[in-house]
């Protein structure tokens, strides 16, 4: 028999979802899945508010962008853990069973329709930025819309960017885009306060021209390139110098460009 009446704490608790898996990648970074609404549609690299109840009854909510494409029957989300934060503090204890808040209305700049037709797609993150980027990497328009799509993040730290490297892994498994990323996905990460294979801003990186060598990259214009960012106030604004300086114009949803930018909500 299915028991169809609503649980004590989904009672209490509107837009509740049930917690699924949690990974804690170190002490400060953990992703999570949780039940998808079934009524939920969202384009992959949007984001939604989530959160907890507060004490007051009302909840504390903030805005996270969704780390799962928008066919996956789960969402996941990646996180900093904030000691003192009034959300992350209390949502890095959750786990599976637990219910968080999910609100049901998807919005944001980071979608392939606010950007115009190009050769080569870049996403360039730092921190939990990548999480819209985990969407897009595994969304199959990415690679119908192009010929490269280059994936950069870059952290303070070796074991921050073990979310996305895993991520990156199991890319070539997906069978939807499996195979389209073999052929078209590259992901460049780079660490600045600790040593690695690769070290540096990813602003630095372009302005000395080792990121395109490295990519094998000569042509790097506002006529080829799409480019998509996500990272921290400062980052964002130097991305955008950088790239309008070379003739690239914002994109939006409702006027596409050749760039789009959006803040890594959660720090
Ligand atoms: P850095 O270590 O040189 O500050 P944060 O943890 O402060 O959000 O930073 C995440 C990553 O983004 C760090 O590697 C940091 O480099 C880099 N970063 C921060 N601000 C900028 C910026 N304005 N331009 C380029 N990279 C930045």
């Amino acid at each position: 028999m299915n028991d169809l009446q609503p649980t004590k704490t989904a009672q209490t608790m509107p837009d509740a979802q049930t917690v699924l898996s949690v990974r804690h990648w170190d002490d400060r970074l953990f992703s999570f899945r949780v039940t998808r609404p079934a009524s939920f549609r969202f384009r992959s690299g949007e984001f939604v508010m989530i959160g907890l109840p507060g004490e007051n009854g009302r909840p504390i909510l903030r805005a996270y962008s969704i780390a799962s494409p928008f066919w996956d029957e789960e969402l996941e989300f990646y996180s900093i853990k904030v000691p003192d934060g009034p959300l992350t503090s209390r949502l890095q204890k959750i786990e599976p069973g637990d219910q968080v808040i999910v609100k049901t209305k998807p919005t944001g700049t980071l979608v392939l329709d606010a950007l115009l037709p190009g050769k080569r797609l870049w996403m360039l993150s730092t921190g939990t930025g990548v999480a819209p980027f985990a969407s897009l990497m595994r969304e199959p328009e990415s690679y119908e819309k192009f010929d490269r799509v280059i994936l950069t993040q870059t952290c303070r730290l070796n074991s921050e960017l073990d979310y996305g490297a895993d991520l990156a892994r199991r890319l070539v498994e997906d069978p939807l885009v499996g195979e389209a990323a073999q052929e078209k996905f590259t992901r460049y990460a780079t660490t600045t306060r600790e040593t690695s294979d690769r070290m540096g801003r990813i602003t630095d990186l372009i302005e000395s021209g080792k990121l395109l060598e490295d990519l094998g990259v000569g042509d790097f214009g506002p006529e080829k390139d799409r480019v998509m960012i996500c990272g921290s106030m400062g980052l964002n604004q130097d991305l955008k110098r950088i790239l309008e300086a070379r003739g690239f114009g914002e994109g939006a949803n409702s006027r596409p460009g050749e760039y789009v930018v959006e803040r890594a909500f959660v720090d």
